[in-house]
C-alpha cells in the first residue's frame, strides 16, 4: 500500500474553506483573462448562451462527480480510480489528469507571470495617456522578450510551490479565503466604469445579443472547453480537492455555490471588457493580450486609476495563484501518495519538472518561435489541447465512471451523505451523467475536430 497510515491526512477545515478553495481553483485567469478573448474570438453573445448551456448541464454534474470520486476515496487523481477499481484501465484517466495538469500549468504560469508584469507596471505608474496602439505594441514587445516574462514566470511557479509545500490548512485554504470576495468588488467596479464609457453600449450588445450566424462545431467546442478550463473540472482538480472535503459538507451544493460564483465573475470580468474594447476601437478578438491591453486603458480613464491598476492586477495574481496551486496539487498528492515521497519532496519535484516545460511555453512565445507546429505556437498547443481536447476527455471518462462503474447506490449514499438529507436532484443527476453528459460531450467534441463535417454536414 502506498498510503502513509501513521499522520492523518490533511483536510480543509471548514465550510467556507472548502468553498473559498474550490472557487479559487475554479476563479483565475481562465474567467479574466482567457473568457473574454475566447468569447471575443468566437462571436461573443452566441458562444456564452452556449457556455451558460454547458456549465449549468455537464459542468455542474462533471464537477459533483469529481467531488464523489474525491471524498469518497481520500485520495489523489490516481490513487482514486485504483481504490475504486483496482486492476481496471481506469487509473488511466487519473495520468491523463496529471498529464493535463503539466500542460496547463506550463502555459498558466507563462500568462501568470505576465500579470506579476503588469503588475509592477501598475506600481511604477506605467500605462499612463497611451493609447491602444502604444499598449498593444508594448504588451506584444513584452511577450514576446523572452527574459523578462521567464522571470516572472519563475516567481510565480516559486510562489505557487510555496503554498503547495505548506498543505491544505496552513496553506491553500488560508490564503483563498480572504482574497476572493476582494476581487469580486473590484470586478464590479471596473464593470462599472466600463458600461459608462462613451459607446459602451455596443459591447453589451457584443456580449449579450446572441447572433446565431456565428455558431459553428467550433465555437461550441470552444465553449465546452472553456466551461471545463473555467471550472476546473476534468483532469481531477477537484478529486483532489474533494478528497480533502469533510464527510459533512454538501457536495451538491457545494458544486453549485462554486459554479455560479465561477460563472458570475466571467460574466463580470466580460461586462468590464466589451465594453471598452468597442468604446476604444479594440477589435474583440486581438487574442490572447485583449485584457492586458483594454484594462489599462480603463484605468487611465478613470478617478483613482492608478490605485485600480494597482489593487486589480495584485488581485488578478492571487486569483491565478489559487488556481495554479490547485493544479499543482493534482501532481504533488499523486506524487507524495502513490510514491511515497512526502509532500514537501513532491512539491519540489511537481513544481521543477512543470517549470522546465514552462520555460518552454514561454520562450515558444518569440524567441524560440521554432516551437511550432501549423502557426501554432507552444504556448497556444497547449492551451488548445488541454482545453478542448484533454479536459472534455476526462470529464466523459470521470461521468462514464461515475454513472455507469459505480453503482447507484453508492453514489447516492455518497452526495447524500449516507441518506442524512434528501438529494432531491439525484435521480436527474444520475440521468445527466448516464446518459446526457457523455452523449453531448462525445458529440460536441467529434463535430469540433470536424469529424463530422466529413459525411457532408458539420461546420
Ligand atoms: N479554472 C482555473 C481558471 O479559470 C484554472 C484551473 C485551475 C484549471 N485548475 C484547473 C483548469 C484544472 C483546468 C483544470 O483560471
Amino acid at each position: 500500500m502506498a498510503i502513509n497510515l501513521n499522520t492523518p491526512r490533511d483536510s480543509f477545515s471548514s465550510r467556507l474553506g472548502v468553498i473559498a478553495a474550490a472557487a479559487g481553483s475554479a476563479i483565475g485567469l481562465g474567467n479574466i483573462w482567457r473568457f473574454p478573448y475566447v468569447a471575443g474570438e468566437n462571436g461573443g453573445g452566441a458562444f456564452l448562451l452556449i457556455y451558460i448551456g454547458f456549465i449549468v448541464l455537464i459542468g455542474v454534474p462533471v464537477m459533483l462527480s469529481e467531488f464523489v470520486i474525491g471524498r469518497n476515496t481520500q485520495r489523489n487523481a490516481v490513487g482514486a480510480f485504483r481504490k475504486l477499481a483496482p486492476k481496471s484501465l481506469w487509473p488511466l484517466t487519473g495520468f491523463l489528469g496529471i498529464s493535463a495538469a503539466f500542460f496547463i500549468l506550463a502555459f498558466y504560469t507563462t500568462v501568470s507571470g505576465w500579470t506579476l508584469e503588469y503588475l509592477y507596471l501598475a506600481i511604477s505608474d506605467g500605462f499612463k495617456a497611451q493609447s491602444a496602439e502604444s499598449l498593444t505594441q508594448n504588451f506584444e514587445l513584452f511577450r514576446t522578450s523572452g527574459l523578462r516574462p521567464l522571470m516572472w514566470q519563475n516567481i510565480f511557479m516559486f510562489l505557487t510551490a510555496f503554498i503547495v509545500y505548506k498543505g491544505i490548512k496552513n496553506g491553500i485554504e488560508k490564503y483563498t479565503k480572504i482574497l476572493m470576495p476582494l476581487l469580486l468588488v473590484i470586478i464590479i467596479i471596473l464593470g462599472i466604469r466600463s458600461v459608462t464609457l462613451p459607446g459602451a453600449a455596443e459591447g453589451l450588445t457584443f456580449l449579450f445579443k446572441p447572433d446565431f450566424t456565428k455558431i459553428t462545431g467550433k465555437v461550441i467546442l470552444e465553449a465546452l472547453g472553456q466551461s471545463f478550463f473555467s471550472l476546473s473540472i476534468g483532469m481531477g482538480t477537484l478529486i483532489t480537492y474533494g478528497s480533502y472535503i469533510g464527510k459533512g459538507e454538501n457536495l451538491g451544493k457545494t458544486a453549485l455555490s462554486v459554479s455560479a460564483a465561477d460563472t458570475l465573475i466571467a460574466i463580470l470580468a466580460g461586462v468590464a471588457i466589451f465594453p471598452a474594447v468597442f468604446a476604444f476601437g479594440i477589435a474583440p478578438e486581438a487574442g490572447a493580450g485583449l485584457v492586458f491591453i483594454t484594462l489599462p486603458m480603463i484605468f487611465d480613464q478613470m478617478a483613482g486609476g492608478y490605485f485600480f491598476a494597482l489593487i486589480f492586477f495584485l488581485l488578478l495574481s492571487i486569483a491565478a495563484l489559487t488556481s495554479t496551486i490547485s493544479v499543482l496539487e493534482v501532481v504533488t498528492a499523486y506524487l507524495s501518495e502513490e510514491l511515497n515521497l512526502g509532500r514537501k519532496k513532491a512539491t519540489v519535484i511537481a513544481a521543477s519538472s512543470i517549470a522546465v516545460l514552462g520555460v518552454a511555453c514561454t520562450m515558444s512565445q518569440g524567441p524560440w518561435a521554432i516551437l511550432s507546429v501549423g502557426g501554432y505556437n507552444l504556448f497556444d498547443l497547449l492551451e488548445m489541447v488541454s482545453a478542448n481536447i484533454m479536459l472534455p476527455l476526462g470529464g466523459l471518462l470521470i461521468v462514464l465512471f461515475v454513472g455507469w462503474y459505480l453503482t447507484k447506490d453508492a453514489v447516492f449514499a455518497e452526495i447524500s451523505n449516507q441518506g442524512k438529507f434528501k438529494a432531491g436532484f439525484k435521480f436527474a443527476y444520475l440521468f445527466i451523467i448516464r446518459f446526457l453528459a457523455p452523449i453531448a460531450i462525445a458529440f460536441v467534441f467529434l463535430n469540433g475536430l470536424g469529424f463530422f463535417s466529413i459525411f457532408g454536414s458539420g461546420n
